[in-house]
């Protein structure tokens, strides 16, 4: 069975393509999320989509996956630079979570440069638009892929046999 990978948008991400498209670019998240769909297809990844404007319902979210999502890849919008709450739940979640923000956000106001969510998460993918979710695909993949050589490789074997 395909892995499952959550992609999580924040807060006023379901504006995009119409919200400051000098930033974030004219591309809508519903053109994101298919072609995230299609990418993920492409890697063996069955990639659901989901997005909020409120924070705990991205922190119940980030909780259900912990159980049924093998990674996540989070654009926490705002929520990036104020929420602890989002942050533990990640540290919490056991997960893979690879960060994404289309615009550069060092480049930006000083409030932007930190981001709890990179705190915790494996990386973070910036000021690359759009694309950066499929790089984030592209990194949880291989990141899915070698937890499953470890778990699996000839060392993994060893430690079966002579535990
Ligand atoms: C953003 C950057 C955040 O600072 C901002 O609040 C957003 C979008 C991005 O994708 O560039 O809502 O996460």
């Amino acid at each position: 069975m395909a892995d499952k990978v959550l992609i999580l948008n924040g807060p006023n991400l379901n504006l995009l393509g119409k919200r400051q498209p000098e930033i974030y670019g004219t591309i809508t998240l519903a053109e994101i999320d298919e072609m995230c769909k299609l990418h993920g297809t492409q890697r063996g990844l069955a990639v659901e989509c989901r997005q909020s404007n409120h924070e705990g319902e991205i922190i119940d979210w980030i909780h259900e996956a912990r159980e049924l999502k093998a990674g996540i890849i989070l654009n926490a919008g705002a929520y990036s630079h104020s929420s602890i709450a989002i942050m533990d739940a990640i540290s919490s979640a056991e997960r893979p979570v690879i960060e994404v923000h289309l615009s550069n956000i060092h480049k930006r106001e000083s409030y932007r440069h930190t981001s709890y969510v990179s705190k915790v998460a494996v990386g973070m993918i910036c000021g690359l638009g759009a694309q950066g979710y499929i790089l984030a695909i592209e990194a949880i993949s291989r990141i899915l892929e070698d937890e499953k050589k470890r778990l699996t490789g000839p060392s993994s074997q060893k430690l079966i046999a002579n535990p």
